[in-house]
C-alpha cells in the first residue's frame, strides 16, 4: 500500500497574534511548516499534500517544491474538513498519514514507527502522556486499543483525568477514511467537523485503533502561542546541538548557540558563547569561532579563527585566516589562505589573495587583492561615484600606507608602495612609489589664539 501525506495548515492561530499566519511563524530560522515538510520529505511517501487557507497566497508563495499537492480549505471548519478537502485527490487504495502543520519537531523515524506497527487495513493514532493534559483530546482506550478521542471542550471530569493525549498524528487507510469524514458532524462544543471522531466510527465498524505512543513530549507539541513557539525553539536548539557534538563539535555552553538552517562542521571546530549560524554555514576542520558572532550564508576554511563580535554574511574563507574582532564580511567577501581582516574592517564582494593583511579600521569594495598584500590602517577603497561600482586592482606584494583612499577605477601595480594619506586617482605602475600630499610646512614661534576676555 502506498502512503500519502496530508499536512493540515489552514487555521489561522488566533493565540499567535502575528500578521503572519501560524505556519509560517519562525523556528530555528525557518517557517514551522518547513519543518513539517521536512519530516514529510524524509518519508517514502508518494503524495504530500498541504491544506491551506488562512493566509492562503502568502502561505503558497513561500513553498515553491513543484511536488507539493495543495488542497484550499476556504473556511476553517474542524481537522475533519480540512482532510476531507485533501481527499478528492488522494488514491483510494492508498494509507493517509495526517500531520498537522503546528506540530513541527515530529521526526520521520516516529511516523515510521506508526505506520510500520499498524496494520494496513487498521487506524493509528500517535499518542502521549502528559503530566498536564489541558486543552488536548483525550485518549480513552478500551481493552489496549483505542474506544474514542474526546475533546477538552466536550470532556467530562472522568476523561479530563485522562493523562493520555492525542498529537494529531493518525494513520489510516484512504479509502475507509474518506467514508467516515462523510458522516462527520459537528453536534459538539466547538460546533467543528472533528478528524478525531473517525475514531469512534472505526471501532463502531470493527476496526482496530491503535494508539502508539511517542517517546518524549517535545517532540509532539503543538505550537498554538509564542511562549510554546519559543519552547519549541529551545527544544530544537538542543536537538541540533546534540547533533553537532555527537559529531564532535565543542561548544562553550551548548544552551548559547543558535542555529537558524544548516550547520555542517569539520573535525575540533570550538564554537564559544553566543554565536548565531543562518542559513547554510560550513565550518572547516579546527575552526574556531568565539563569542558574539553572527555567521550567515559562509563557508571557513580549515584552521580559520573568527574572534569576537564579527558580522559574516555570504562570505567564503581559505585555510588559516583570522577575521575581527569586530570585523565585517559582506556578501561576496572570499578569502583566500592565510588572509588576515582586523578590528573595524569591512569587506565586500572582493577577492583576498593568499597571505594579505587588512587589519585596521579599512573598508574594502570591489576590489581585487593579490597575494602578500599590506593594507594600512584606514585605507578606504572609494568603489561609488554615487551612481556607479568601480572595481579596484591591488597587485602582489603591494604596500599600501595608512589612510590611503584608492579613487576606482584604479589599479595599484605588483610591489608598488602607497604612502600614507594619498588620494590615488591614477594607476600606479609595478614596483612605483606614489605619494600624495600637501608638503608639510613648518612656522616656528607659532602661538595660538588666546581665548577673548580671559
Ligand atoms: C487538535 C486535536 C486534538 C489534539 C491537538 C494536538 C482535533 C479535533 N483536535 O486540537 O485532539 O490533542 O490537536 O495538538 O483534531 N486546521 C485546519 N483546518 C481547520 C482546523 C484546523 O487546517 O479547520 C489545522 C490547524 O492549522 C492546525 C491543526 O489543524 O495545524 C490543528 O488545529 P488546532 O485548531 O490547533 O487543533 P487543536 O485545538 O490544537
Ligand atoms: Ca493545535
Amino acid at each position: 500500500m502506498g502512503l500519502s501525506t496530508i499536512i493540515l495548515a489552514a487555521g489561522q492561530g488566533t493565540r499567535m497574534r502575528s500578521a503572519l499566519p501560524k505556519v509560517l511563524q519562525p523556528l530555528a530560522g525557518r517557517p514551522l511548516l518547513a519543518h513539517v515538510l521536512d519530516c514529510a520529505a524524509a518519508l517514502s511517501s508518494d503524495d504530500v499534500c498541504v491544506v491551506y487557507g488562512h493566509g492562503g497566497d502568502t502561505v503558497r508563495s513561500v513553498f515553491t517544491d513543484d511536488g507539493l499537492r495543495w488542497a484550499l480549505q476556504a473556511e476553517q471548519l474542524g481537522t475533519g474538513h480540512a482532510v476531507q478537502q485533501a481527499m478528492p485527490d488522494t488514491p483510494e487504495c492508498n494509507r493517509v498519514l495526517v500531520l498537522f502543520g503546528d506540530v513541527p519537531l515530529l521526526t520521520a523515524a516516529t511516523c515510521e514507527r506508526l505506520v510500520d506497527e499498524t496494520p494496513e487495513s487498521d487506524v493509528a493514532v500517535l499518542t502521549v502522556d502528559m503530566d498536564d493534559p489541558t486543552g488536548y483530546g483525550r485518549i480513552i482506550r478500551q481493552g489496549g486499543s483505542v474506544n474514542c478521542i474526546v475533546e477538552e471542550k466536550d470532556a467530562g471530569p472522568e476523561e479530563k483525568a485522562v493523562r493520555e493525549i492525542n498529537t494529531g498524528v493518525m494513520v489510516c487507510p484512504a479509502g475507509k477514511l474518506r467514508g467516515w469524514l462523510a458522516d462527520l458532524g459537528n453536534d459538539n462544543a466547538q460546533g467543528e467537523y472533528y478528524l478525531t471522531d473517525i475514531v469512534a466510527m472505526a471501532v463502531n465498524d470493527g476496526i482496530t485503533v491503535h494508539g502508539v505512543k511517542a517517546d518524549s513530549w517535545t517532540e509532539v507539541m503543538g505550537i498554538n502561542d509564542k511562549k510554546q513557539l519559543a519552547e519549541a525553539e529551545r527544544a530544537l536548539q538542543a536537538r541540533l546541538v546534540d547533533e553537532l557534538m555527537m559529531h564532535g563539535v565543542s561548544f562553550a555552553d551548548p544552551a548559547r548557540v543558535d542555529i537558524r538552517g544548516s550547520l555542517t562542521c569539520g573535525k575540533d571546530v570550538y564554537i564559544d558563547v553566543n554565536a548565531v549560524f543562518e542559513g547554510d554555514v560550513v565550518l572547516g576542520d579546527g575552526v574556531t569561532v568565539e563569542s558574539n558572532n553572527l555567521v550567515r550564508d559562509s563557508s571557513l576554511g580549515a584552521g580559520t579563527v573568527v574572534h569576537s563580535n564579527c558580522h559574516l554574511e555570504g562570505s567564503t574563507t581559505g585555510k588559516n585566516c583570522e577575521i575581527g574582532p569586530f570585523a565585517r564580511l559582506r556578501p561576496g567577501a572570499e578569502l583566500a589562505d592565510d588572509v588576515k581582516i582586523g578590528n573595524f574592517v569591512e569587506v565586500k564582494k572582493s577577492t583576498i589573495a593568499d597571505g594579505s593583511k587588512v587589519n585596521h579600521l579599512t573598508y574594502i569594495g570591489d576590489t581585487e587583492i593579490g597575494r602578500h598584500v599590506n593594507v594600512g590602517a584606514g585605507t578606504i577603497t572609494c568603489n561609488y561615484d554615487g551612481a556607479n561600482k568601480h572595481k579596484t586592482v591591488i597587485g602582489d606584494g603591494a604596500f599600501i600606507g595608512s589612510g590611503v583612499e584608492l579613487v576606482a577605477p584604479v589599479k595599484v601595480g605588483v610591489n608598488s608602495t602607497i604612502g600614507a594619506g594619498a588620494t590615488i586617482t591614477k594607476d600606479v605602475g609595478d614596483e612605483e612609489l606614489a605619494i600624495e600630499r600637501a608638503r608639510q610646512k613648518i612656522v616656528t614661534g607659532w602661538r595660538r589664539p588666546e581665548k577673548k576676555g580671559s
